[in-house]
């Protein structure tokens, strides 16, 4: 079974952040949201990756993963000219693909399992389509199935503005060949995309075996900026085990679940985990709270913050209390005079924030 990736689209909805960098490789505890995609394709046997990027972003996703021999997988990238859909994406890999079963994930999705277990029943069973499912509160931003009591699909529609169900497609499909036939029956939908739903509803109207199955993992769709803290949050609580190999210097206090490595030097401060720091951070009379990551190469100084991600290169100086907060790449946010308690802010990349 081969992989398809979907590194592609415009990433609208993570602006200011994806003005400047792809959506997929925003960190999550300090890893890339694609990292974690990979880490769970080839830990389901999964070693043949077509990856799918965009002309605006493609050049720095290919920079960061290279050519798949850091999962000792094989990465083939497909540009994708236009965003035209997630169907559109598969068409534009139909040539790589070939006759081959396949498995779709789309790259900003995050699950808290693996994926072995539906990629067995798949391989075992040899559906048409194979779609994991989970439960949501807005089910109106999300493609939605309507399943019987034994977990047939009946009917898929692409955010309903009046959803008759709340389970939602979770990115990631399992295909056999037949897909493609579908795919070339559907029409652009609304939005002006070919949708994947559509062609699995074609599929479903066929008479085809589609079958689902709803996860109980949890999922995050880390299109926002409150679901990037969100899951930063899930993943820091769930991941992260204590591992202090930096230089810990004087009146520092490291406790909790810390990951701090080599290259990095705490002075003077308190770190309270879950908390994960990046190679090269200097950290000096500050307070890092719960459900922080700060990027390699960053520098904080006399500041005190909690539940941030802090992107690669930033210096946080003088800043009384951030909270809540997404600090872009390269960023400098720092205290002039004057009040500071309490922000919450979201900084795009390369930004000076003063106050
Ligand atoms: O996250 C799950 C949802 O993903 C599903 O519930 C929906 O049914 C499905 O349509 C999709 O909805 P989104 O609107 O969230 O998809 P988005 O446009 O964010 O694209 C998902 C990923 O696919 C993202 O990493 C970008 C990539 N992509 C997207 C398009 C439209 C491409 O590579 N090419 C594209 O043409």
């Amino acid at each position: 079974m081969k992989g398809l990736v979907l590194s592609g689209g415009s990433g609208t909805r993570l602006r200011p952040l994806t003005h400047t960098g792809a959506k997929q490789l925003v960190p999550v505890a300090n890893k890339p949201i694609l990292f974690y995609v990979l880490d769970n394709l080839v830990e389901a046997g999964v070693r043949e990756i077509g990856m799918i990027i965009s002309p605006e972003t493609g050049k720095e996703i290919q920079a960061t993963v290279g050519d798949g021999s850091r999962w000792n997988a094989s990465i083939t990238y497909i540009l994708q000219e236009y965003p035209g859909g997630l169907a559109h994406a598969v068409q534009t890999a139909r040539d790589y693909l070939a006759d081959s079963p396949f498995v779709m994930y789309l790259g900003d999705n995050l699950i808290g399992s693996g994926i072995r277990e539906f990629s067995e029943r798949f391989r075992g069973e040899t559906p048409d389509a194979q779609i994991l499912l989970k439960a949501v509160e807005d089910p109106s931003s999300f493609g939605i199935a309507e399943v019987d009591e034994r977990g047939h699909v009946l009917r898929l529609v692409e955010k309903p503005k009046e959803p008759r169900s709340n389970l939602a497609l979770v990115g990631i499909y399992f295909f056999s060949p037949k897909i493609h036939e579908a795919i070339g029956q559907i029409t652009p939908s609304w939005r002006g995309e070919l949708e994947i739903t559509d062609a699995i509803q074609k599929l479903i109207d066929w008479g085809c075996r589609v079958q689902s199955e709803i996860i109980d993992a949890w999922w995050l769709d880390t299109g926002k900026k409150d679901d990037l803290l969100h899951a930063n949050l899930v993943v820091l609580d769930e991941w992260i085990r204590r591992d202090v190999r930096g230089e810990v210097r004087g009146h520092s206090v490291v406790t909790g679940r810390v990951q701090i490595p080599e290259s990095s030097v705490i002075v003077d401060s308190t770190l309270r985990g879950p908390v994960v720091v990046g190679e090269n951070v200097l950290i000096e009379r500050s307070f890092i709270g719960p459900y922080s990551s700060i990027g390699n190469g960053c520098v904080i100084r006399d500041s005190s913050v909690e539940h941030v991600v802090i992107l690669e290169s930033c210096r946080v100086e003088a800043i009384q209390r951030l909270e809540d907060s997404i600090i872009g790449k390269n960023s400098v946010v720092r205290r002039r005079d004057g009040q500071t308690e309490g922000l919450c802010l979201m900084v795009g990349d390369d930004c000076v924030v003063e106050l």
